[in-house]
């Protein structure tokens, strides 16, 4: 009889879940790819060094500025764009844009500024101001500006992550794996906006080539970089750029040698792999916010990816567990050293590339 009414108990308990699951779930579920296995752990991302330490809330992105012998640009959580100056190390609040949500930031021929702010668009911020260059596309909302880059015909490439949801909630579009993310091109000349590639999952960095033949989106949740061609015979026509990279690429960065950086974040934990098995146990985690946000806090570590023109990828930096650096979401090499971005940090890393190689090679060496 006990038994009977324990029964009962769980049934209505189940019941009533299945119901508020029914009616509050907010993702529409598609299966998603299972992620790659980690390469074995090397942990040399926790040799970096700490730039602007206590300053920068949350820098997502970084661009170095070259010809400027190595200026830092970044912009945080504050609404700032921050600057440090490559002489002295003296970090400045550059120039204030505002808002929570400014993600990607890459140079324009003219001398501004271009950011994506997740909120808003494609922003151009410059001396006299922040001017909103795009803010939809063909009646359709840019919903999650992400990272852009500016071509030499003064197009701007740039990602808009997801249709479904905003900055606030992305960890619902990788839950979701639906692929509602576009490539974008803006048009300084006409002032449009049009759609390049769409059904991306999660689009997120974007770079050129140093010969621009082509374009390279990033697909955070399908763990692949895809490339549209700008020049020649195939101009127009998508392929895979890099495939199977062992986490989700964020921010990708074209080096000083032909090479790209991509940022990888994190894509699996004991409990990720347990609940993403089964479309109810994700349906359930993504109906309870706070179990959703712990959720993705169980998924830890830094990684990066060294990746040829060709789509190879020929080196893999990380710290596995976190430790010194988590959540990388971009890399940018300059003169031998490599700045890390994170949406976890309140610094911008800097890692000898010299002292990496070395550290590999005694590796090599002993083993
Ligand atoms: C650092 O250098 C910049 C540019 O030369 C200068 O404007 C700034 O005042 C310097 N800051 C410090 C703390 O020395």
């Amino acid at each position: 009889m006990a038994l009977g009414l324990f029964a009962a108990a769980v049934l209505a308990a189940a019941a009533s879940l299945a119901a508020h699951v029914g009616l509050n779930c907010p993702i529409e579920l598609v299966p998603s790819p299972t992620p790659p296995p980690p390469p074995p752990p090397n942990n040399l991302l926790q040799r970096l060094e700490k730039l602007g330490e206590g300053a920068l809330d949350a820098p997502e992105d970084v661009h170095v500025d070259a010809a400027a012998g190595g200026a830092l640009y970044t912009a945080t959580r504050d609404g700032w764009l921050h600057r440090m100056h490559p002489g002295n190390g003296s970090w400045e609040r550059w120039r204030f844009v505002g808002g929570t949500g400014l993600l990607g930031l890459t140079p324009s021929a003219d001398g501004t500024m271009l950011v994506c702010d997740a909120d808003k668009g494609l922003l151009r911020v410059g001396e006299e101001g922040v001017t909103l260059l795009a803010s939809e596309v063909d009646g359709s909302p840019i919903r999650f500006a992400d990272a852009a880059i500016e071509a030499s015909d003064g197009a701007v490439y740039f990602s808009d992550a997801s249709t479904r949801f905003g900055f606030d909630r992305w960890f619902h579009d990788f839950f979701e794996s639906r692929a509602t993310g576009r490539l974008l091109r803006y048009d300084p000349r006409t002032g449009h906006t049009t759609v390049v590639l769409d059904r991306l999952g999660f689009a997120n960095g974007v770079a050129l080539p140093r010969d621009e033949a082509f374009v390279v989106v990033c697909e955070s949740s399908r763990f692949r970089c895809m490339k549209v061609w700008l020049k020649g015979e195939k101009a127009g026509h998508a392929e895979t750029f890099v495939e199977n990279l062992p986490g989700c690429p964020d921010n990708i960065r074209l080096g000083s040698d032909g090479y790209f950086w991509i940022a990888l974040l994190p894509s699996r934990s004991p409990w990720m792999d347990l609940i993403t098995r089964w479309s109810l146990t994700k349906r359930v985690v993504a109906t309870f916010p706070a179990l959703l946000e712990w959720s993705k806090s169980t998924m830890k570590g830094a990684m990066v990816a060294q990746v040829s023109e060709g789509g190879d990828i020929v080196r893999v930096l990380d710290d596995s567990q976190g430790k010194v650096i988590n959540f990388v979401t971009s890399a940018n090499e300059f003169n031998g050293d490599i700045f890390l971005g994170s949406l976890a940090t309140n610094f911008i890393g800097k890692l000898s590339l010299a002292q990496v190689t070395t550290l590999e090679q005694g590796t090599a060496a002993s083993s």
